[in-house]
């Protein structure tokens, strides 16, 4: 892969057009997870530094080419200009006369927020005019939002064909993580894939076969996958449509040479709800009213043991109802352990995707892993083997 990166650029006085990913959770207008905000950090400072006038381009929720107030960015810039320890200007549109003025009161080192540019019909069009516009606020443009390189948008796509592209710190580090985990990883590879539903990781698993030497199934879609090979999994979570699907799955596996580690026993309950009173069960003993919330300890031993004899590790969704204790145990177990051999410098463990990253969170494991993403859609995307527009954008 490659791809310009800030170390090649000419920064003094120029103006950088960075998008950035500030599609952050929001409650009555005031920013409660800070994670992005902060991943951009490395690039704005470099910029910074370098004496670059740093305008930041992003979207914030799905407005559909509206003004929607609720969907704007501006509660963004006091908790964003408090981690820079810098001042941060805004202006109420991305293109216009409004960020024209903006931009041209900037001396290098100022750090601008443009209003959401999906307020704009043409940002999820990819429409070149729109990217004509911002451009013409910008001497270079800088992609830093991996975790929206999987749209082929204005701001994301046609902007690095109209101005010289770089990637900006987030993405080189998310790429270069990606890189170490799928594309060139050193193995044996494991991979653990959970979650509710084999329906939306179908793309996913199928490509995971093919790529991984080891892959551990968890989570509801599991359950799929014992159901299709005639367990009887009671009254839980399961997908029966899809038996054929997770049939061809095994099958593909096992001509691969992937080995598939599907749960061998797991902790049920009637109902979930924290501290219900659970029991773990074979698979040939699942009653009628059970229901399959958590992988057994068998099958976490197992893991455990499979983690020890890998060299890398890619994560994505939780083994079991990880929100509701205490069927979290094999999520967060699996976590600590593999938190644990990243730190030794054992195991190259990475892991992304919305689910995951709450998962990791609630065990306290996050910056023990070799690299976790900030990506939810984008980092599935790329999991399924699809090429990332906004990726393929920067390395043409
Ligand atoms: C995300 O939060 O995953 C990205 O910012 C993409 O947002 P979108 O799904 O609205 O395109």
């Amino acid at each position: 892969m490659t791809f310009k990166t800030l170390d090649q650029a000419n920064l003094q006085d120029q103006r950088a057009l960075v998008r950035v990913d500030f599609n952050v959770p929001m409650a009555d207008g005031r920013v409660t997870d800070d994670t992005r905000l902060k991943a951009a950090l490395p690039t704005i400072e470099k910029l910074r530094k370098g004496g670059a006038k740093v305008i930041l381009l992003a979207h914030f929720d799905r407005p559909k080419g509206k003004r929607v107030p609720e969907m704007s960015l501006k509660p963004v810039v006091e908790p964003l200009a408090k981690l820079l320890g810098a001042p941060v200007g805004f202006a109420d549109d991305c293109i216009g006369e409004a960020a024209k003025a903006a931009v041209e009161a900037m001396a290098p080192g100022d750090v601008l927020l443009l209003e959401n540019v999906r307020y704009h019909a043409g940002e999820e069009a990819n429409d070149p005019e729109l990217a004509k516009a911002l451009a013409a606020n910008g001497d270079l443009y800088v992609n830093d939002a991996f975790s929206a390189a999987h749209r082929a948008h204005a701001s994301t796509e046609a902007l690095a064909r109209v101005l010289p592209a770089y990637a900006g710190e987030q993405m080189r580090r998310e790429l270069e993580a990606l890189d170490a985990a799928l594309g060139n990883p050193k193995r044996p590879v494991l991979g653990i894939v959970g979650g509710s539903k084999v329906s939306t990781k179908l793309d996913l698993l199928n490509n995971l076969v093919g790529k991984l030497d080891k892959l551990a199934i968890g989570g509801g879609m599991a359950n799929t996958f014992l159901a299709a090979q005639g367990i009887d999994v009671g009254a839980s979570l399961c997908e029966h449509d899809l038996a054929d699907t997770a049939r061809q799955i095994i099958a593909t596996a096992k001509e691969k040479g992937c080995e598939l580690l599907l749960p061998i026993d797991v902790v049920t309950a009637e109902k979930v709800e924290p501290g219900v009173s659970s029991t773990v069960r074979e698979l040939d003993a699942i009653g009628a009213q059970d229901r399959i919330l958590d992988a057994g300890p068998k099958t976490l031993a197992r893991l455990i043991a499979a983690m020890d004899a890998s060299a890398t590790l890619v994560w994505n969704g939780p083994l079991g109802v990880f929100e509701v204790p205490p069927f979290d145990k094999a999520t967060v177990e699996s976590a600590h352990h593999a938190a644990k051999l990243a730190k030794s410098g054992a195991l190259v463990a990475v892991a992304g995707g919305g689910d995951t990253v709450a998962a990791l969170n609630v065990a306290g494991v996050t910056g023990d892993f070799t690299f976790v993403s900030t990506a939810g859609g984008a980092f599935l995307e790329w999991m399924e083997g699809k090429v990332l527009p906004g990726v393929a954008a920067l390395t043409r």
